[in-house]
């Protein structure tokens, strides 16, 4: 193996240390921050990361508050719950854990959302903050990239980032994050012509297309780093990435493996949007 491993486990632990220290102090000073969890059907991959949340919050001190609706609750009864914990002064962040049942608007539900408590970062106006580059609760995935790359010394400026995927949860966020770093950004998707001649021209690849092991050696330049969002079960039902990491980890100078990398950070990153949250609800 030649590329150098970004651990985000071990990064994750680190970051949850403070995350924690600072959770009890704003317990001391004001009251415990706390992260509103709503889950609607019984969706088994969402339960699993609506656990790993809840429980996240309980080793850093932070409380939370599962709200568990069946699957045929109507999007009033959504909206309703949200405009409540919206009003409750004891609940810093609302997180409406997606996908949602077919018959309720995903974009009307997280319009409900009070931009303040929006600690996922999907409300519209988080999203334009971030494109304007002003100010946000941002987007906990790609932001967990940042904090990863920023945390092995890579210097993006001028750097050719490409982002394989354009969902409005990773690629496009992570794009305007790349750019907010002063890198030159490609944002490829399904309909991108000659991808291979694209993806062996970038510094930086950050794959988030869903895809197992679609990354291939064949498509990335020696010694670039490569960021792997993707998790998704192989034909054996092991957890893999959108990376072929046994053949790209010859090839990359940084890589990042599934499981232990961006997943961890992206429950880091919410319980630190929390903290946000809750700090600016006492300032
Ligand atoms: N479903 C998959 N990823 C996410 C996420 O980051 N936030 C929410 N709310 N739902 C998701």
């Amino acid at each position: 193996m030649t590329a150098q491993l970004i651990n985000g486990k071990d990064l994750s632990q680190q970051i949850r240390k403070n995350i924690k220290e600072k959770a009890s102090q704003l317990t001391e000073k004001y009251r415990q921050p706390c992260l509103a969890v709503i889950l609607v059907g019984e969706d088994p991959a969402s339960q699993v990361y609506v656990r790993n949340k809840v429980k996240s919050c309980e080793d850093c001190g932070i409380k939370s508050i599962l709200q568990r609706l069946p699957a045929d609750s109507t999007e009033k009864e959504v909206i309703d719950l949200i405009n409540a914990l919206n009003q409750d002064k004891e609940v810093d962040g609302i997180l409406v854990q997606l996908p949602l049942p077919k018959h309720i608007s995903e974009q009307k539900i997280i319009e409900t959302i009070d931009v303040a408590k929006d600690v996922d970062g999907f409300h519209l106006h988080n999203v334009g903050a971030l494109s304007c580059g002003l100010p946000c609760l941002k987007p906990c995935t790609p932001h967990g990239v940042i904090k990863m790359l920023e945390s092995a010394n890579i210097d993006l400026e001028g750097k050719l980032a490409l982002v394989l995927g354009r969902s409005n949860i990773v690629g496009k966020p992570m794009a305007q994050l790349l750019l907010e770093k002063n890198a030159t950004v490609i944002l490829a998707h399904s309909k991108t012509r000659n991808l291979q001649k694209l993806t062996l021209q970038a510094d930086v690849i950050i794959a988030a297309v869903g895809r197992p092991l679609f990354l291939k050696a064949e498509m990335v330049k020696p010694g670039a780093v490569v960021i792997d969002v993707g998790i998704n079960r192989n034909s054996e039902g092991k957890l893999c990435g959108d990376v072929d990491f046994e053949n790209v980890k010859e090839t990359a100078g940084f890589i990042t493996p599934v499981p232990g990398g961006v997943g961890p950070m992206t429950i880091t990153m919410l319980l630190e949007n929390t903290l946000i949250a809750a700090e600016n609800s006492f300032q």
